[in-house]
């Protein structure tokens, strides 16, 4: 039997998909020591092996076939547009993406003004604005503390994750519109989908019965 490689991205997402994971049985414990600079773990057992990635990097490992089977978040699968099977949502990481920023921010929205929008998703954001509201925006790439954007008079507004709103809440932004809901999913690589139907259909079942059960 050949290993099945997962991609998981580094952070608070590995550890639930770890923690989901032992519910069904699939358990590396050499992962669990956070001392440790390895950068893949193997479940010999279960003839699995799981490695540790940047989020963006997830979907190219999956579509490349480095991996077999990513677990990553929605708003990264949405900006990186690559070719993979998205086949489960998780549950966890639940957050949303909104266009956010002053309450003088919201005519601007209203009335299709030229406004600059800051964003760590570019792809994201161009097309709502583009191809949803069809309004036209100066689009800047941040790598993070968007938040700042707005109240530095860098943009308008911002195009960003929204998970508890604390962030938002206390720099004195809002919520301006919503432009979709976001979680944790489970992608595979095109042919590892072919090629290991079966054990990968067995892992969906499993996962989902025990989401079912909450
Ligand atoms: C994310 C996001 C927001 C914040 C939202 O940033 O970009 O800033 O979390 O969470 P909240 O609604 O619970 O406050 P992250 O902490 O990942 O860091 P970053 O600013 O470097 O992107």
């Amino acid at each position: 039997m050949r290993y099945l490689t997962f991609a998981l991205c580094k952070g608070r997402l590995a550890s639930e998909t770890l923690k989901t994971f032992e519910k069904i049985g699939i358990t590396c414990q050499e992962m669990k020591d956070k001392n440790t600079r390895k950068l893949i773990f193997v479940n010999e057992e279960l003839k699995l092996k799981f490695f540790l990635a940047k989020g963006p990097d997830v979907p190219t490992y999956v579509e490349y076939g480095a991996a077999d089977i990513g677990i990553v978040g929605k708003d990264i699968i949405l900006e990186e547009k690559r070719n993979i099977h998205e086949v489960l949502d998780l549950g966890f990481g639940k957050c949303r993406m909104c266009v956010c920023g002053p309450d003088s921010a919201r005519e601007l929205l209203k009335h299709q003004e030229l406004i600059r929008v800051a964003t760590k998703y570019p792809a994201i954001a161009k097309d709502y604005f583009y191809n949803k509201k069809h309004q036209t925006v100066e689009i800047i790439k941040l790598n993070g503390s968007i938040e700042l954007a707005p109240i530095v008079g860098l943009s308008e507004v911002i195009v960003d994750i929204v998970e508890t709103g604390s962030t938002l809440r206390e720099n004195g932004l809002h919520v301006l519109e919503e432009i979709c809901p976001l979680s944790a999913r489970m992608v595979v690589n095109q042919v590892s989908m072919k090629m290991e139907r079966e054990r990968i259909t067995r892992l969906i079942g499993d996962l989902k019965n025990i989401l079912q059960e909450g």
